[in-house]
């Protein structure tokens, strides 16, 4: 994708400004750093679309010259505009990745969504920050968390990952061995959560990752907090997805949003976790426990 962002000679409007002011702001935008009021002008080459789920970003080639001048509030749009473009580049780099293609091929339109490219890199990265050698995942899905997470993890660690959902569980372990992860770093297990969290050892988990059921991150949170060793990490998925209906006086509460609200408010105000809410994606939720 290539978006190209020039000076305008218009203020928002719409007058012509002088050569000497022009000259300033394009220099500044120039050097990327334009100031509030430097009038600028936007051109998309090619209309984008991304599709919810993450998955590769489609450069649809519908030709379609826009220019904007843009100034004040609309400033702002400009610079989400540059943010949603670096995160289309990490996407892109990530889909590169042959395993991690078929990974978000499997999964697009499913029932089992993955994490968002963006999200999956901070996965990676925060399994890389504590040098995680043991990660339980909650829901598998077609592997591409779990492969984000074995990206970051140690050259020794293990992934324990778990779906109610044999074929999802077939498709992943296709994807790690692809990918180079045999069965001596990933150990995949059929079952649901309830079945399968309460045969894992106590405090034996660097890292507990949450993506599935949100109706049970309660339960789920409580038995992460069993299961991590102190100073561990738990991170949530999909913590900022917001209602699932039309707002109003009239809406019906929804559990899974209840219960995702009740997890964020017991992780923000229990003193003793250090949390980091990343609304990255579809958000995530992460805490190093006490
Ligand atoms: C959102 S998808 C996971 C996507 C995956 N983390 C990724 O990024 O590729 C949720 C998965 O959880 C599984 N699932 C749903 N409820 C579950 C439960 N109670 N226990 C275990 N797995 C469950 C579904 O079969 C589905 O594959």
């Amino acid at each position: 994708m290539a978006i190209n962002v020039r000076s305008s000679r218009f203020n928002a409007g719409g007058r012509r400004l002088s050569s000497r002011r022009h000259a300033r702001s394009r220099h500044r935008i120039a050097l990327g750093f334009p100031r509030a009021g430097d009038p600028i002008a936007i051109i998309f080459p090619r209309w984008v679309t991304i599709r919810r789920s993450g998955a590769p970003a489609q450069c649809q080639d519908r030709p379609r010259q826009r220019e904007a001048v843009i100034t004040g509030v609309e400033e702002t749009a400009a610079r989400l505009t540059w943010v949603r473009a670096e995160q289309v580049r990490f996407e892109q780099e990530a889909l590169r990745d042959d395993a991690l293609a078929d990974a978000y091929d499997a999964a697009t339109g499913s029932m089992a969504p993955p994490v968002d490219p963006a999200a999956g890199a901070a996965l990676r990265f925060l399994a890389a920050s504590i040098g995680a050698r043991s990660v339980v995942e909650i829901g598998t899905g077609y592997g591409a968390s779990g492969l984000w997470l074995l990206r970051g993890m140690a050259r020794d660690g293990i992934l324990t990952t778990m779906d109610s959902d044999a074929v999802h569980l077939d498709h992943a372990r296709a994807v790690f061995s692809r990918a180079g992860f045999g069965a001596g770093r990933a150990r995949l297990i059929r079952g649901t959560a309830a079945e399968v969290l309460p045969r894992l050892t106590d405090g034996g988990y660097d890292l507990v990752f949450v993506d599935a059921e949100p109706r049970s991150y309660p339960a789920f949170l409580d038995e992460a907090l069993r299961l991590l060793r102190p100073g561990g990490m738990v991170v949530l998925h999909g913590v900022l997805t917001g209602p699932s209906g039309p707002d109003g006086p009239l809406r019906a509460p929804d559990p899974a949003e209840t219960a995702v609200r009740e997890v964020i408010q017991g992780i923000r105000e229990d003193e003793g976790f250090i949390p980091l809410l990343l609304p990255i994606g579809e958000g995530l939720l992460t805490a190093i426990r006490p």
